[in-house]
Order: structure tokens, then sequence, then C-alpha cells
């Protein structure tokens, strides 16, 4: 008898078990990634949707010529494995252009992205159910990372300048964590994403206080901190208490986020468990990368970069700000950002921001509902507007069909 056979003509077995684990079944798909896969397909739109650093701030030249300096001098080492920990060259530029911050390269550990950064965090700190407290709203990216390990998530109360300090206790011990009790704080002081806001000066030395008597570590995601358009330089937690806080920072707003290049900073209690776990994952990241973005940066080449990258957001904002006093005033809310790429809205009481995107993107512009950036309680009537890769003239376009959505 002639053995069963499947539709390509191969012995039939039994369909295979695909026993996915518990980490496995809690992975889910971004949001906004999903929404961009969508938007894809939709040519022609102003989408305000993706949280991507406009093309027209990527030195092509100067990657260029990095490469074939790095090919020329040092080829066969950069085609190379290298350290887990990084290239020391570029983490010593690392450790000596962190602003306000004493910093030795022992405690930076090179990263593909600073999303590695966080997944590296929540393997080696977060077990199931402890409690992580964040801002909320929050970046997506890292509710999506952390909560890989079953965190208790604890939001924590923000407004117009970000997260409040003094709303922390109060916060833990709602959630029923003991003194002492919580794992981590997460959060992104500068041009926060989604909202776009800015912890104030005052603010931070109160959390770092805050965190202290909690004994609680901080975390504080820093990829937009470089994008101030009045270019000032604000505190960094990390320089007000670096045995309290791991700090992640990313080369993809201020160069180009394809090259995947972050790096965090940690005390060293905790930076060799960090690099166990990133040797575990990926060995180390692309010594190519590295050497190239080394190459870029050695010289001070982001001084002028950077000025250049401010004044074409800062213009974005402004428009989008403009756009929305001609369209929205009275609608939404809204606050112009200082630096960054966000700007956040808030829409009418029982406006829910999900049902708005198909008729949005009939009308010509795409946005990210703001629910999906709530670790719990997520407010509907909230949207994250991201102004970096439209025009100004597309901006006025965008925002104008926006209106008439709201409007109707
Ligand atoms: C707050 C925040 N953290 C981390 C990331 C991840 O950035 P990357 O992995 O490209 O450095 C992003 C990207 O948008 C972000 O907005």
């Amino acid at each position: 008898m002639t053995p069963p056979v499947d539709s390509a003509g191969l012995p039939a077995t039994e369909p295979v078990n695909w026993g996915i684990s518990r980490l496995g079944q809690g992975l889910t798909d971004s949001a906004i990634r999903a929404l961009s896969k969508r938007l894809a397909a939709a040519p022609g739109l102003v989408s305000f949707a993706g949280g991507m650093p406009s093309p027209d701030t990527f030195p092509v030249e100067a990657f260029n010529r990095a490469y074939e300096r790095v090919m020329a001098t040092a080829g066969p080492a950069a085609l190379q494995y290298g350290p887990t920990d990084g290239f020391l060259p570029l983490r010593e530029w690392i450790a000596a252009s962190l602003p306000g911050a004493t910093v030795s390269p022992a405690q930076v550990l090179i990263t593909a992205g600073s999303q590695q950064g966080l997944d590296l965090i929540g393997k080696v700190l977060v077990d199931r159910g402890d409690p992580v407290a964040v801002e909320t709203p929050t970046y997506l990216g890292a509710l999506q990372s952390l909560g890989q390990y079953f965190p208790k998530w604890v939001p924590v109360d923000s407004d117009e300048h970000g997260l409040q300090p003094q709303r922390l206790q109060p916060c833990l011990r709602a959630a029923g964590v003991p003194p002492r009790g919580a794992k981590l704080l997460y959060t992104i002081p500068n041009f926060q994403n989604p909202t776009g806001r800015t912890l104030t000066e005052d603010r931070r030395r109160a959390l770092v206080q805050a965190c202290a008597q909690e004994g609680l570590p901080i975390v504080e995601d820093d990829p937009y901190g470089a994008l101030d358009y009045a270019g000032r330089t604000h505190t960094s937690l990390l320089s007000m208490a670096p045995e309290q806080v791991i700090y992640l920072g990313s080369f993809s707003k201020v160069l180009s986020p394809g090259v995947r290049l972050g790096y965090l900073v940690a005390p060293a209690a905790i930076i060799r468990k960090l690099e166990q776990a990133k040797q575990a994952s990926d060995l180390h990241t692309s010594t190519l990368a590295q050497r190239i973005v080394h190459e870029i940066v050695r010289d001070g080449f982001l001084d002028g970069h950077l000025a250049h990258c401010r004044q074409l957001y800062a213009a974005r904002a402004d428009a989008m700000d403009a756009a929305l006093r001609k369209h929205l005033q009275g609608v939404v809310r809204w606050q112009r950002p200082e630096g960054g790429m966000f700007l956040w809205l808030e829409l009418p009481p029982g406006t829910d921001a999900q049902d708005l995107i198909e008729p949005a993107i009939a009308a010509g512009v795409a946005f990210v509902p703001g629910a999906p950036f709530y670790a719990a309680d997520a407010r509907a009537n909230t949207m994250r507007l991201c102004f970096s890769t439209a025009s100004p003239a597309q901006i006025e376009q965008g925002i104008a069909s926006l209106a008439k959505v709201l409007t109707g």
C-alpha cells in the first residue's frame, strides 16, 4: 500500500505541534507597525503616523566617505567579530560626549538600537509580576519590549510638564506595591514619545529624590534630547544620580535608524549582567556599523549636523502648530513641543481616535491613536502626530484634512 502524501507530493505526517512558550504567547504586533503596513498600501497620503526621522536629515555622503575610510584603514578588522561591549573608541567617544555626566567607557554597552537596551534591561531585571512604573502615556515599544517579561505595570500620572514626581509613591501604594518593592521606573524626560513633553528641571530633581526614597532604579530613555530646537541641553537624570540610572542613547534620530546603533550607560553594579544578556542574544552589534559611525562622529560632525536637524524639525513643529491654530483651535488641545518629532492631540471628550483612522485615511491623512501608548486606563480621545517626515505644505494640507474629519 502506498503511504499517504500531502498536496506537495511529500509523505503526509501529523501536523507539527508548535508549543509556543509563555514568552512567545505574550508577544504582540506593535499597533504602529501594523498601521504602517496598512498605510504603505495607501500612497499619496499625508502621514503623521510613522514616527520616523526625516530622510532629509540622513547624511548619506558622510556615511559614504566614512565607509571608504574604514575599509581603507581597517577593512579586515571592520569585517571581523568584535567584543560584546562594543568598539572601544566609540564607547570612549560616547562616555566623553554625555553632557554633564562623568561616565567611564567601562559603563557603556553598545546595542542594536536603544530598543535592544530595553529588551536587555527587561531580561536582566524583570521577573513575572514585578512592579514596573511608567509615565502615562509612554513609548509603545517599551511597553512591548518590557512587556515580554510580564511586569505589573504601575502608571504614574503625567501632565504638560511630564511625569509628576509627587505622584510616584501614591501610585505605587495604590497599586499595592510596598515601599521599596518596585523594580524600576521607565521614563523619557526629553520631547517624549508620544507626547513631545519635556520634564522640567525641578521635576527632574524631585523625581530622582522620589526614586531614591523608593530604592527604585530609573531607566532614562533619551533618543530625542539632542533635538532641542533652541539647542539647549537638559540635565540628564544620569548626571544627577549615576548610581541609580540606566541611560539609553541612540544614533537613530541624529544620524540614521537603519544603522541600528544605540547604547546604554549603566552603573558598575549592573553593566556586566547586561553585557552577558547581550552576548547571549547577538554576541555583539555590527562591527562595521560601529566603526563607520565612530568615523563620522569623532571629529565633531554632529555639531553642524544637529543644527540642520533641529532647524528642519523646528520648522515642521511650527507648521503643525500654525495649521492646528488655523483649522482646529477650540476643537482640540495640544502643546507645541520644544524639540523632537511629536505632538499630542487631545480630542473632544467622548471621541475615540480609533474610529477616525479609516475616515482620516479616506480624507488623505494618517495618525496613530493614543490608546496603545497607555499601560492601563487608556484615554481613547487622544492621538499622536509625528511631523518629522512631512513638508510644511504637506503638514498644512494634512491638518486641514484632519479638521474636516473631526468637525464633519
Ligand atoms: C522613546 C524611544 N525609545 C526607543 C526607541 C527605539 O529607538 P532605536 O532602537 O532606533 O534606537 C524609540 C524609537 O522610536 C523611541 O521613541
